[in-house]
Order: structure tokens, then sequence, then C-alpha cells
């Protein structure tokens, strides 16, 4: 896939996700096999106005290319101004939130909120497109709610304005995160625009990837919740889908050694107060489905120093190998 200049090779994006896809995960997604990823979603706003928390969101290391910085907001001169400073912290190209049903960031007019005014949506695609020379991605739904979707109209907008590429997460802002996906929509975007389509939703496996490209014909996956605790995910897809090879699962070993290697870096990058916090959320995912894991839930959310997670990995590996 082409994302403007910009080669894409192998299958799976990760997925933005706030307060997940950090640094860190992005790193080790991309050892796996990701394709390319997406910073969290940084505020247009607080990023003008020099904030420190958002510039740090922006950190994009040597490891992790092809990124993109993603912004989101509602004013079309922040959101060009933005997408210029975004530009400075060396991300591959820029992708901007419309899909977002937070009410912190839609209850404000930004995210999912752009949907339910197309001439807006023009406004601001159109003076990012001015705003930067990157390559620029938009990250839609199919709509607000279900009596107004929209997505066709809006990718063409967002096309006609110079966008490189769109994601669709397949479903409506009213639908949150609840299944199903309505694949339908996602094809009909791809059936409307020229640009590549990246399809979103729900892929957790190799029979969902597989759905999701035949069903929409979409040229590119997007994995979100689907990488958590699982960054393996993209090595399966790729071995799949590049020569038919099914992947094993990786053993207990490995996936508490992986746990490990990804929270040091946690640590590493964020400190270990905000790091062992943070880590809380990963453990639990790396050990979803593992026999005992109720209980080691519980010890991981007290979870203060890295020497405490390596004592209870060595636990579960004993108790689930
Ligand atoms: C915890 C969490 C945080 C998210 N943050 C963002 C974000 O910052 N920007 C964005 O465009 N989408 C965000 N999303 C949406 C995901 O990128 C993705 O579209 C959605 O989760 C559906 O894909 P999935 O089924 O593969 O998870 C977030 C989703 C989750 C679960």
């Amino acid at each position: 896939m082409k994302i403007g200049n910009l080669n894409i090779e192998g299958t799976a994006a990760l997925a933005p996700m706030a307060g997940v896809s950090d640094r860190a995960f992005r790193e080790i997604c991309f050892d796996y096999g990701a394709a390319f990823a997406v910073t969290e979603m940084v505020s247009s706003k607080a990023l003008t106005m020099q904030d420190k928390k958002s510039k740090e969101l922006l950190v994009i290391s040597e490891k992790e290319h092809p990124c993109a910085a993603q912004i989101f907001g509602d004013d079309p001169e922040i959101m060009a101004k933005a997408a210029k400073k975004a530009g400075t912290f060396s991300p591959d190209f820029i992708d901007i939130n419309m899909g977002c049903p937070a009410p912190k960031i839609a209850g404000n007019g930004g995210g999912s909120a752009l949907l339910k005014n197309p001439e807006l949506i023009s406004k601001i695609v159109r003076e990012v497109r001015i705003a930067t020379e990157l390559p620029l991605t938009v990250k839609i739904r199919i709509g607000w709610d279900q009596d107004s979707i929209n997505c066709t109209e809006v990718a063409k907008i967002c096309e006609a304005e110079g966008a490189d590429a769109i994601t669709v997460h397949g479903r409506t802002k009213s639908q949150m995160y609840a299944p199903p996906v309505n694949y339908e929509m996602i094809k009909a975007v791809k059936e409307a625009v020229k640009i590549p389509v990246i399809g979103n939703g729900d892929i957790t496996d190799i029979e969902s990837a597989e759905r999701m490209l035949n069903e929409t014909g979409c040229d590119f996956l997007m994995v979100g919740r689907g990488a958590l605790g699982n960054p393996w995910i993209f090595r399966k897809l790729n071995a799949y889908f590049s020569d038919g090879a099914v992947l094993s699962d990786p053993t207990v070993e490995e996936r508490m050694e992986q746990m490990l290697a990804h929270i040091r870096k946690l640590v590493e990058y964020k400190g270990e107060y905000i790091g062992m916090r943070e880590a809380r959320k990963h453990s639990a995912w790396y050990i979803k489905g593992m026999r005992g894991a109720a209980s080691f839930r519980q010890e991981i959310g007290k979870l203060e120093h890295i020497e405490e997670l390596e004592y209870l990995a060595d636990k579960i590996v004993k108790k689930c190998r």
C-alpha cells in the first residue's frame, strides 16, 4: 500500500490507542511486524500551546517507523498549526482523528463529533493539507449514529481535500466499541474512493483479519484491542498472508518474557512510578486466559516495582507450564 509517497509493507498496522499505544508498545509491535503505528491522539489546542505532555506523546524513536502523529480538534486553523508542529517530531505522516467517541473529545466538537459536520471536515482537511507536506490520513467511524451513517460522503470529502488514505472503524459513534462491525459500510467506502482504505474493528486473529479483507476489499488492516497483551498478532498475520503459515501461540515462558521486556521499557521511558502503574493493565492483558489469571490479576493490581512483576512472572510460568 502507498500512503502518499510512503511505501507501506506488510499486513496490519497498530491502531492509535490513548493510554496504550505509547512508544514502548509501538516499538514492541514493530518488533513483531506491525506495518506502521499511530501515536496516541494529541490535542491540537494543547500542542499549539506548547503543552509538555502533548509533546511527550509525539516522541517517536528510531525504531518505530513508519509512524503517524495523530491530532484531534475542531478548529481548522489550530489543526493546521498543530499538524505543522507535529511534523517537527519526525512522524512519517499525519493522521486526523475523526472517530473518538469519548465525551471529553466529541463533547468539545472533535473526534467523532466532526462526522456531524461535513463542511467543517472539508475545511479541516484542506487547512491541514496546506500546512504539511507529509502524507495525510484520516481515521473515521462510519457515522455518528445508525440514522446518520455518512462514511462514504466523509471519505470522498477527505479524498477531495487531499487525504492520502482513510482508516474506517466499522462502527458508529453511538456503538462505541460494541459488536458488530459493519463490513458493508467499509466496503462502500472502498468503492467510493481511489485512495487506500484501511479496515479497522475487531480484528483479533487470522479469521477476523481474513473476514475484514474479504468482506470489505480494503487495502490494509489496522489492529487495536487485538494487540493488547498480544503483539504476536502482527507476526501471525504477516506469516499467514505472506505464505499461508499458521504460527503457533507463544508459550507461557515467551509471554512472560515479553511482558517483562515491555514493562522494563515502560519503566525506562516513563520512570518507575508511572511505568509500574501503567504496567498493571498491560500485565493483566498478557496473562489473560491463563490458568489462575484471576488471582494473579489481584497481585498485578498492586504492582509497585519491576521485581514484584519478575517474581510473579516466575510464579505464573511454574503454575502454567
Ligand atoms: C483504549 C483505547 C484507546 C483508543 N484511543 C484512540 C485514539 O487515541 N485515537 C483513535 O483514533 N482511536 C482510538 N481508539 C480506537 C482504536 O484506534 C480502534 O479504532 C478501535 O479500538 C477499534 O479497533 P479494534 O477493534 O481493533 O480495537 C482507542 C481504542 C481504545 C480501546
